[in-house]
């Protein structure tokens, strides 16, 4: 350590070693930070493969949780996650557990890295809302042949990662925040997600707004990358475009990420923990080294971060003392020989700058200012899903005479989305999960008492169950004369 770097106060840091190739990134990630005076004290803590064997069912034991929620910093190497039924993954809990919202994965042309986008200038960074859409595993068997996964997208849960997009790209000097959404299929949650880009967009004038679907987004990072900065977009999209543009710079062995939430923040490499190289100490510590850089400019420490990210840069653009994957075939060198050769280059410039950071504060909004506050709000009606096996002319009959003398007329059913009943002509493949819509005669308006409309819902749902069995019931509601619904394929 330097003589300089003593005197600087020291932020502690939880970190997590993990499983598989992890203990030997860490160690090697750690020694290039020690060596290039990081002013971090470490906090080692357990999750994981042990955890899990030691019977700690979320693979996150209670004083794990306790060191990042005293430090709120926590630097991860990948942990298994124990496969089929039964655990939890450890990653999922941790991000849960502290609301880690925002999943942030720079995208960066790295030197020396060869890929067919060599020299395009990809520079771009993806912004993953972290914890809802259907990864909240809401799922349910609705029959024996129907499987149903709820995607749950909320106001401020997609008013956070928008604000955090923004924030990014202002922290980054960055030009423009798209939003990758599938609005025009999902009008109501990825819809959410776009208009809500459209409501906080006016808030940063320095930067420009957009909005892409999502297939196309894909389609345009392949074939122009470089015409992206920041991409915000919900949490399955996420998932999947920033694995795609992990590929464009190199793959995911060298793809950092960090996690934020408002009072935590845990960084982390994206790849898994490799066991088949594990404890052969051959592993490439670039992702969680990279992972450390953007710690190190999470707390401030801008020139350590530049100093080693240079050091790595210089190293890579080299191409001497690479690990194994990086490296042509039969010249690679071990984990070691390559952070003895990063920290031999710590002080050396590279000729990629490093970009100029500001602070990244992720604001916490007292209030968040975004959501839907319709003047009136109507119960019009109710799905509800039935399991049966008859056809959709024979349920639609029964249905009809046995909701004749209630307050709801039936406006169709549908099956898998689709309107069976009265009949379209299409040529619809049934299953035994049919949805089926009732409309109130009258409309109720909800007047602040959201059970009104219930005991009448209740009349028609025990006849029905009277005969066939009902598998879950939806709500219908208007705000402000709109309906908040969709209607299924085919209905007029
Ligand atoms: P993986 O990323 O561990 O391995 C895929 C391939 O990439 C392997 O051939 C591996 O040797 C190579 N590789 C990965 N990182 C490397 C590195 N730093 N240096 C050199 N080569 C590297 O993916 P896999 O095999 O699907 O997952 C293994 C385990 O990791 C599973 O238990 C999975 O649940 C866990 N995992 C954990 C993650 C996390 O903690 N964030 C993320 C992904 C997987």
């Amino acid at each position: 350590m330097n003589a300089s770097a003593a005197h600087t106060p020291k932020t502690k840091v939880t970190a997590l070693p993990g499983d598989g190739i992890g203990p030997e990134v860490m160690a090697a990630t750690i020694r290039i930070l020690d060596a290039a005076g990081a002013p971090i004290e470490w906090e080692y803590a357990e999750a994981g493969g042990k955890a899990f064997e030691r019977g700690v069912v979320t693979g996150v034991p209670r004083e794990t949780l306790d060191s990042i929620a005293r430090n709120k910093l926590a630097l991860k190497s990948p942990l298994e996650t124990p496969i089929g039924y039964g655990g939890k993954s450890a990653n999922v809990t941790l991000r849960k557990y502290f609301e880690l919202y925002a999943n942030i994965r720079p995208v960066r042309e790295l030197p020396g890295i060869q890929t067919p986008f060599s020299g395009r200038g990809i520079d771009m960074v993806i912004v993953r809302e972290n914890v809802e859409d259907v990864y909240a595993g809401i799922e349910h068997m609705q029959t024996t042949t129907v499987a149903q996964c709820l995607k749950l997208m909320t106001a401020p849960g997609c008013e956070r990662i928008i604000r955090a997009a923004y924030a990014l790209a202002e922290a980054e000097g960055r030009k423009g925040v798209t939003v990758a959404h599938k609005a025009n299929i999902m009008k109501l949650t990825e819809g959410m997600m776009k208009r809500m880009g459209e409501k906080v967009a006016p808030e940063f004038p320095s930067v420009k707004p957009g909005n892409i679907i999502i297939d196309n987004c894909a389609h345009q990072l392949v074939i122009k990358p470089e015409a992206f900065d920041v991409i915000v977009t919900s949490n399955m999209n996420g998932d999947i475009i920033s694995d795609l543009a992990a590929g464009l710079v190199g793959g995911l062995g060298i793809a950092p990420s960090s996690n934020l939430g408002d009072n935590a923040a845990m960084f982390e490499a994206v790849h898994g923990s490799a066991p088949d190289i594990a404890g052969k100490g051959l592993a490439n510590p670039t992702a969680l080294l990279s992972a450390a850089i953007m710690l190190l400019r999470h707390i401030g420490a801008f020139d350590v971060a530049a100093k080693v990210e240079q050091a790595l840069f210089v190293t890579l653009a080299e191409g001497r003392n690479l690990t194994g994957d990086l490296a042509p075939r039969g010249h690679g060198v071990g984990t070691d020989a390559f952070t003895d050769q990063v920290i031999a280059n710590l002080g050396r410039i590279s000729h990629m700058p490093s970009r100029d950071y500001k602070k990244l504060e992720l604001k916490t909004w007292p209030k968040l200012t975004a959501h839907l506050e319709p003047n009136t709000r109507e119960l019009v009606g109710i799905d509800v899903f039935i399991e049966t096996g008859l056809s959709s002319e024979e349920l639609g009959k029964q249905l009809e005479e046995l909701s004749q003398y209630s307050m709801f007329t039936l406006t169709g059913i549908a099956n898998r989305g689709v309107t069976v009943y009265p009949a379209t002509g299409g040529e619809t493949f049934l299953v035994d999960h049919f949805s089926c819509r009732f409309m109130f005669k009258t409309p109720i308006p909800l007047t602040g008492n959201t059970s009104e409309g219930q005991p009448e819902i209740s009349y028609l749902v025990q006849r029905i169950g009277a005969k066939f069995p009902w598998m879950h019931i939806e709500k219908l509601q208007r705000f402000d004369g709109k309906d908040a619904f969709e209607r299924p394929q085919g209905e007029g």
